[in-house]
């Protein structure tokens, strides 16, 4: 990664690692993202719902409001991602035929699971209105960004 991605990695963990309500330090995550990395226009967070089986439910989010405030498993990318705990790149979503529109803008979206102790907790979802914009530098971000989110999505359930 370059530079400024190690930097904004650091930053990230110093979010995650601080004090502070669960949903408060995601939402947080968020916003550092999103101000960081010119090509993320939405992130946000779905958390596995604590109530109601095989479904995920909105968390903290930075972008416009979204109808999909619950999903599925198996509905859209974010509920194809639950099924098969998987990252999902969709370089074009209007070449993808299981995906759940937010907004017209639009035009990319990556989702990747979230883990803690080995149990499925989450997902951090990103939305792009540039088509196919997502660079390696961005996706080691994200790989690492996931592997440190499973507890503060755990206790923000
Ligand atoms: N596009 C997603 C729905 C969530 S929004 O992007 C915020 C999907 O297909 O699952």
């Amino acid at each position: 990664m370059n530079d400024r991605y190690t930097e904004l990695l650091e930053r990230l963990r110093g979010v995650i690692d601080g004090s502070g309500e669960a949903a408060a330090r995601l939402e947080a995550v968020c916003a550092l993202l999103a101000e960081g990395i010119d090509h993320f226009d939405w992130v946000g967070f779905y958390l596995v719902s604590p109530d109601e089986p095989d479904t995920l439910v909105l968390g903290p989010y930075v972008g416009e409001p979204t109808e999909h405030t619950r999903i599925a498993f198996g509905a859209g990318v974010c509920g194809r991602a639950a099924l098969e705990r998987a990252t999902i790149e969709v370089p074009d979503v209007r070449a993808e035929s299981n995906y759940l529109s937010c907004s017209l803008a639009v035009r990319a979206e990556i989702v990747l699971p979230l883990h803690h102790d080995g149990e499925f907790v989450g997902e951090l979802d990103i939305d792009s209105h540039s088509p196919d914009p997502f660079t390696p530098d961005d996706r080691a971000l994200l790989d690492a960004l996931a592997r440190l989110c499973g507890p503060p999505a755990t206790a923000a359930r």
